[in-house]
């Protein structure tokens, strides 16, 4: 049998060390070092004769095509390129209470409800409480069995013996493999207990997906190490306070990534949300100062949101700059823009940046409306209802072409909106169709822009 050895390596540069340390000696990050096992003797290649295996030219491979499970939430198969693909490994990651055993338990149902039988493992909470979840979303399908386990050989030899379709490990930090001394979730743990769960997955034909907690720097698990194994990452995210979750697939062997899916939290569990654009417009208010609707992408997907901002008076020596799903950099930047180059004196008050329904985003197609926002609450005039804003801020005060313009003014003219301010330079090629239901405005200064709209 091969010794194993013990190391410590840093994630960040891989230097590795026998003994665990705070800080990187090479690269000097802190808490990089994670637990690694070596094997150590000599490996011996298999002898040539013992494998059939040969290259086979590209144009004589035949694909077959996948078989896919689908389930009946629409969004979660449109998600995974079309319902999930036969024994692929998938992990769901997302903050706790988030949401997730919540969806997989339905995503669980709908698969249980097409005759599919589906392991669920519980191994975070008891089969009782579970099942008390169960009743609230209305669950009870007779193919959906809960398993209260956390060891790996017990959930091995119950696969074998129920042989299910489906198999959800909630969560995959929790189980451990008793022949590894690391404490479950250790990286070494998930690590190891995710290769199995994709031995098992490839191995018999059994979609599997694995629940993940994400820690507070946004990894799953660590170092990032199960991004991996796997074939597919799904993200959920969102607002814990909010309705709105969003679920994003960050890498799909099966399918296009980069593509986005919209649910509501509501009190018997999550709901798809068809028409996101709808569902954000749907408390506002019109002509109040400060609001100001913008067309933002999602992966591939445009939705109209609004952003709102409230400039007061402050009563400190330094006023307060504070921003709500925007990023509080590029607020600062829109901010200098808007002193230097338009003259705004904020300097004596405090601003606040929101945007609405706990979204977050990061793209910078949305500065001309974040700084529109600003400035329509600064001088007190609201923004006309029926127009929308995109536009990316530069320093000098001038606005620069966006990113898939056209998808994002359909979006506004299947709403209903009469305007749209974009950037000079996005006019050239947009189709006759929109130029004829939207009145296009563009604007190659930020200056062009606030006295075309607010003064
Ligand atoms: P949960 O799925 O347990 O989150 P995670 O597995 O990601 O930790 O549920 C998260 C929250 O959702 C929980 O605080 C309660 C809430 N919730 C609802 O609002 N409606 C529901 O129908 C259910 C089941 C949960
Ligand atoms: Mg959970």
């Amino acid at each position: 049998m091969a010794k194993t050895k013990t190391v410590w390596e840093c994630s960040e540069c891989g230097n590795r060390q026998t003994k665990w340390s705070g800080s990187c000696a090479m690269c000097k990050n802190w808490n990089t070092y994670v637990e690694e096992t070596l094997f150590e003797g000599k490996f011996t290649l298999p002898s040539a004769s013992s494998s059939s295996n040969k290259p086979v030219p590209i144009k004589e491979v035949v694909s077959k095509g996948f078989a896919r499970l689908k389930s009946s939430m629409g969004e979660f198969d449109r998600l995974l390129g079309g319902g999930a693909v036969t024994g692929s490994l998938s992990l769901v990651g997302g903050s706790p209470g988030i949401g997730k055993s919540t969806l997989m338990l339905q995503v669980s149902s709908a698969y249980a409800k097409q005759g599919h039988t589906v392991l669920y493992i519980c191994g975070e909470e008891s089969a009782e409480q579970t099942s008390l979840r169960a009743e609230r979303l209305g669950i009870r399908d007779e193919k959906l069995y809960l398993f209260n386990e956390t060891s790996l050989s017990v959930i091995k030899s119950e696969i074998d013996a129920l042989k299910p379709q489906v198999v959800i490990v909630d969560s995959v930090q929790i189980v451990y493999k008793q022949e590894i001394p690391s404490s479950p979730g250790s990286v070494l743990q998930v690590k190891e207990v995710a290769m199995e769960f994709m031995h098992i997955a490839k191995g018999c034909g059994i979609t599997t997906f694995l629940i993940g907690h994400v820690t507070k720097s946004g990894e799953i698990a660590g170092p990032r190490v199960l991004e991996h194994i796997v074939d597919t990452v799904l993200d959920f995210e969102g607002d814990r306070h909010h309705g709105f979750r969003i679920l994003r697939s960050s890498k799909n062997r099966f399918g296009s990534t980069d593509d986005v899916a919209l649910f509501q939290m509501k009190e018997t569990g999550l709901e798809e949300v068809p028409n996101p654009s709808q569902a954000f417009l749907e408390e506002r208010m019109r002509k109040v100062p400060g609001s100001v609707i913008v067309s933002a992408l999602e992966g591939t997907r445009p939705f109209l949101i609004e952003i709102q901002s409230l400039v007061s008076s402050s009563s400190y020596a330094t006023p307060t700059r504070r921003s709500v799903g925007f990023d509080q950099n590029r607020l600062s930047l829109l901010l200098a823009v808007l002193e230097k180059r338009v003259g705004y004196r904020l300097y004596t008050s405090d601003v606040f940046v929101s945007v609405v329904g706990g979204m977050r985003l990061l793209e910078p197609a949305l500065d001309l409306g974040v700084l529109l926002a600003i400035a329509s609450s600064f001088s007190g005039k609201a923004i006309d209802s029926e127009t929308i804003v995109l536009g990316e801020v530069g320093l000098g005060g001038e606005i620069r072409a966006v990113s898939r313009i056209e998808s994002r003014l359909k979006e506004a003219m299947q709403m209903g909106f009469k305007r749209a301010v974009i950037p000079k330079r996005n006019l050239k090629g947009l189709s006759q169709e929109l130029q004829g239901k939207l009145e296009i405005i563009g604007v190659s200064l930020v200056e062009d822009a606030i006295h075309g709209l607010i003064s």
